[in-house]
Parts: structure tokens; C-alpha cells; sequence
């Protein structure tokens, strides 16, 4: 028989699956029975966690006609929902109130504060980063941490900061551990981001890193073939197209030094096109 794991590598192990915070202020004793579980989670103002679906065997037969998967039909109202509204959304405190009341995106449910933008909502630049991480949920504002400190000196280097322009994320909720958000958690926040960028009509969009280029450039190719150049990004409620570009997300310049040449020739860029000769 297995050993059973000390304490650290319990925690170790914790940590790989992504646990990184404890959520709720009161502790949960995890050795007791889990009816006693459930009542201390209650106790501490957690609501319980729902009875598990009996799969048994000794379930008897059902008679029941076969309801179509869930799943779908979920996924379709939760998009619908993001679409109506986010169209409804007349400024970005109204579309900050529409994602308060949202409750489509599964992210939601584990993140301890919606992290809508940060800067000014009329500015002429937006950045597009991929999620919110560890502070930035703490903070409810974009870009708060390590990487927001290098994106403010980046802005700093071609004359720009929080007051001029709009930072945002293609998810409004930190993906638990930090996990990359999946496709569909993008593709229920999508109306939103574009309303977001309807609302702040920006003359240049940045996609920060990879995640945001695909999503928003709607280019199946890397970062790395992306970065420095121009696209048109468009949506039907959008004056006219904004002239979009990717740069490398400073969380990977954090850690890849060799490519800041590159980036600061794509800042470069970006003031060039805000500063006309
Ligand atoms: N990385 C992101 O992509 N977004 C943030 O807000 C913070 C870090």
C-alpha cells in the first residue's frame, strides 16, 4: 500500500494542481466526517457543496425521456447572455455593472474580485492582456504585479501611462493556479471585450502576448510571427476599424530578456503611429 503523504508533500501537491490561496477567511477542518465538512463550511459563510449526482448502480430505471446534453445548451444561454449584455452596456461602468451581475463565465465562481480595466476609458490606446493573475484579483485592477510593473515602464518608454491609456484582459477573472483560460471561458468574455473596446474606441489596439493576439487579431499563428505587425480590427458598432497590433507579453519578457530589442522597436512603433510627423 501507498504511504500516506507528509504535510509538504501534501501542500506540494496542492500547489501542482493549482491551489496557490486559501479562499474564505475561517478554517475548514478537512479531517472531520464530511457531513460535520459541510456544516463547519456553512458555519464559516460558505454556502454547501452540492449533493454529489447519483450514478449508481442501484439507481432504478428511468422512464424519463433522454434529455439532450447539458453542457451545450449551458454554454449557448451563457453566450447569449454575454452577448445581450454587453450590447446593452452604454459606458464601462455600465458594462462593469452587466459583468457584476454575469454569472456565465465559470471563472467567477474562484476568483475574489472581478478585474474589469485600469486607465483612462477614453484614451486613444488599449492593451488587451490574457488574465489576471494572483495580485490583480487581490487588487481588481489588470496588470498589478511583476508584469504590470515592466508594462508601466514600457509605456513610461514611449511617453505614456494609466492616464492615457485603457488596460484590460480577454478574461475578467483570474483562471484558478493561474492556468491559461480555456476557449470557451475566452469566447464567454469575448462580447464583453468587444463592447470594451466599442465603448473606449481607441485610435490603436495592443494585444499583450500570444493569448490576446489570437483571440482578438483572429491569426492562427504565434507571437513571434505577429509582433510589429498591423491588422484592422473591426466590429459592427466600432466608427471605423482600429488599427491593431501584438506585442510579447511582459510576463515572457520577464523571462526572456533577448527579445526586449524587439519589443522596444514594437513600442517605438506604436508612438510613431500616435505622434505623426
Ligand atoms: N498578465 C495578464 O495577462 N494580465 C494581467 O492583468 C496580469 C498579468
Amino acid at each position: 500500500m501507498a504511504e500516506p503523504l507528509s504535510s509538504r508533500e501534501l501542500l506540494e501537491w496542492y500547489l501542482e494542481a493549482g491551489v496557490d490561496e486559501t479562499i474564505g477567511d475561517a478554517p475548514v477542518n478537512r479531517y472531520l466526517d464530511p457531513p460535520a465538512i459541510r456544516t463547519a463550511a456553512s458555519a464559516a459563510g460558505n454556502s454547501p457543496p452540492p449533493a454529489p449526482p447519483s450514478h449508481g448502480m442501484e439507481d432504478a430505471p428511468s422512464t424519463a425521456p433522454a434529455r439532450p446534453p447539458a453542457k451545450p445548451a449551458a454554454a449557448d444561454q451563457a453566450l447569449q447572455s454575454a452577448c445581450a449584455l454587453a450590447a446593452a452596456a452604454m459606458t464601462v461602468e455600465e458594462l462593469r455593472r452587466a459583468l457584476e451581475g454575469f454569472d456565465g463565465c465559470g471563472l467567477k465562481k474562484t476568483a475574489t474580485n472581478l478585474v474589469l480595466g485600469d486607465g483612462n476609458p477614453e484614451a486613444r490606446v488599449i492593451l488587451i492582456g490574457e488574465a489576471p493573475g494572483a495580485e490583480e484579483d487581490r487588487q481588481g485592477l489588470p496588470f498589478v504585479g511583476a508584469s504590470g510593473r515592466l508594462l508601466d515602464r514600457m509605456l513610461g518608454s514611449i511617453g505614456l501611462d494609466r492616464t492615457q491609456v485603457y488596460i484590460s484582459n480577454t478574461v475578467f477573472w483570474r483562471p484558478p493556479g493561474n492556468r491559461n483560460p480555456t476557449t470557451m471561458e475566452m469566447a464567454v468574455c469575448m462580447p464583453f471585450v468587444e463592447r470594451l473596446i466599442e465603448l473606449v474606441d481607441p485610435e490603436i489596439l495592443v494585444a499583450l502576448g500570444g493569448a490576446a493576439a489570437k483571440v482578438l487579431l483572429a491569426q492562427n499563428v504565434g507571437i513571434g510571427k505577429l509582433r510589429g505587425r498591423w491588422f484592422a480590427y473591426s466590429t459592427p458598432r466600432l466608427p471605423r476599424p482600429v488599427e491593431a497590433t501584438a506585442v510579447f507579453h511582459p510576463a515572457y519578457l520577464l523571462r526572456s530578456a533577448a527579445h526586449k530589442g524587439e519589443a522596444w522597436r514594437d513600442l517605438l512603433e506604436i508612438k510613431r503611429k500616435l505622434n505623426p510627423l
